[in-house]
């Protein structure tokens, strides 16, 4: 028995669609956990006034996790003054300083087969942004620490994963203070782990790299805006947006949630993939030590991917978001019953 607390927050668009498949699949893993769903984000701020409160945070923090589906940016921002954004606001104020995204095609079996590490805290996403003058300026702030803290946690998750090779994505030829500084720290950190293979790459230079043959990469270890960036450009290399799940750790607390975000083109038609939803879920079950329970759920998507009876737009079919998910319950079902495990 588990008894486990999960804080569920649907958000916009095509969040509470997805989120809504994540949570009958962990229904049907594990019966004894606790849901409480928690209103954040547009919607929640043309109904109320406010995206996400502190007070929200706070309850949420005694959570043992946060199950997470996506945001819509008010399109409209000047409107809402002192909008916080509540994706961005988690992460500060729970303490959410690793984004782990692993990058592995399961559907079109190109061998991609990546761990993205991201920075989750700094960088240009501190959000310091003013007008001085006639210029714009936003802040970009690395430390030394969170650099640390971020390497540590990479090579030690690559180590305990058996990976082979880290190749640390940074810009600090043109930016020698910030970007020198994330990667000196992360080399410093790499030599303690003398079996990963470590590189470092000019951001752009990778990102073509990537494209051009992904194979060359496994962990990858970077800042805050270059990791936001490449996990979608992996994701669109891989199988797409519908199949990448996410992890963002503390200390304390871990939030899962779809790379993708609320995709308003699609929002209310039962259309969108609920894969990567339903991966983020397994991915908390593994963080929640339920492994048994993760790998039904990550079992039951390959097996649906292997039948093939259902597939969503995004796989070239006409399968709506609801089918996909009875898909996946039955093959939990089957393999709850014949323990037919199939391999990711
Ligand atoms: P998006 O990730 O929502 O969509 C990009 C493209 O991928 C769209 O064509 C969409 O239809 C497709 N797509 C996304 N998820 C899919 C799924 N599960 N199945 C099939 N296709 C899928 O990114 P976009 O359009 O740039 O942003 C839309 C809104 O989401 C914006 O307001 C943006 O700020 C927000 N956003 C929120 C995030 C979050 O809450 N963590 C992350 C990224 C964007
Ligand atoms: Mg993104």
């Amino acid at each position: 028995m588990s008894g486990k607390k999960i804080a569920v927050i649907p958000g916009d668009g095509i969040g509470p669609e997805v989120i809504d498949a994540a949570v009958q699949v962990l229904k049907a893993v594990c019966s004894d956990l606790y849901f409480q769903n928690f209103e954040a984000g547009y919607e929640c701020l043309k109904k109320n006034g406010y995206a996400i409160t502190g007070d929200m945070t706070a309850e949420i923090s005694k959570f043992d996790a946060v199950l997470f589906g996506a945001n819509t940016t008010p399109p409209d921002l000047r409107n809402y003054k002192g909008y916080k954004s509540p994706i961005l606001t988690l992460r500060r104020d729970l303490g959410l300083f690793a984004n782990i995204r692993p990058v592995k095609s399961i559907f079109k079996n190109t061998g991609l087969d990546l761990l993205i590490f991201r920075e989750n805290t700094e960088d240009l996403y501190v959000q310091r942004e003013f007008m001085r003058g006639g210029e714009a300026v936003a802040e970009k702030i690395i430390t030394e620490k969170s650099s640390r803290r971020i390497a540590e946690l990479a090579y030690k998750q690559a180590r305990a994963n058996r990976r082979k090779k880290m190749t640390i994505v940074h810009k600090a030829n043109v930016l020698k203070l910030t970007d020198g500084l994330f990667r000196n720290a992360c080399r410093d950190v790499a030599s303690g782990y003398p079996e990963i293979t470590t590189e470092d790459r000019l951001v752009d230079s990778f990102c073509c790299q990537l494209v051009v043959d992904p194979g060359m990469f496994d962990c990858i270890l970077t800042m805050n805006l270059y990791g936001d960036i490449i996990s979608d450009l992996a994701a669109g290399i891989g199988d797409g947006l519908g199949f990448a799940p996410s992890c963002n750790l503390g200390d304390d607390i871990a939030l899962f949630e779809p790379v993708h975000g609320s995709a308003p083109d699609l929002a209310g038609q039962n259309r969108a993939n609920p894969i990567a939803a339903v991966l983020s879920a397994a991915m908390m079950l593994e963080y929640l030590e339920l492994t048994e329970q993760a790998r039904i759920i990550q079992s039951a998507v390959a097996g649906t991917l292997k039948k093939g009876f259902t597939r969503t737009f995004d796989m070239g079919g006409d399968g709506r978001t609801g089918d996909m998910t009875l898909e996946i319950l039955k093959q939990i079902d089957i393999i709850v019953k014949e323990n037919v495990i199939y391999g990711r």
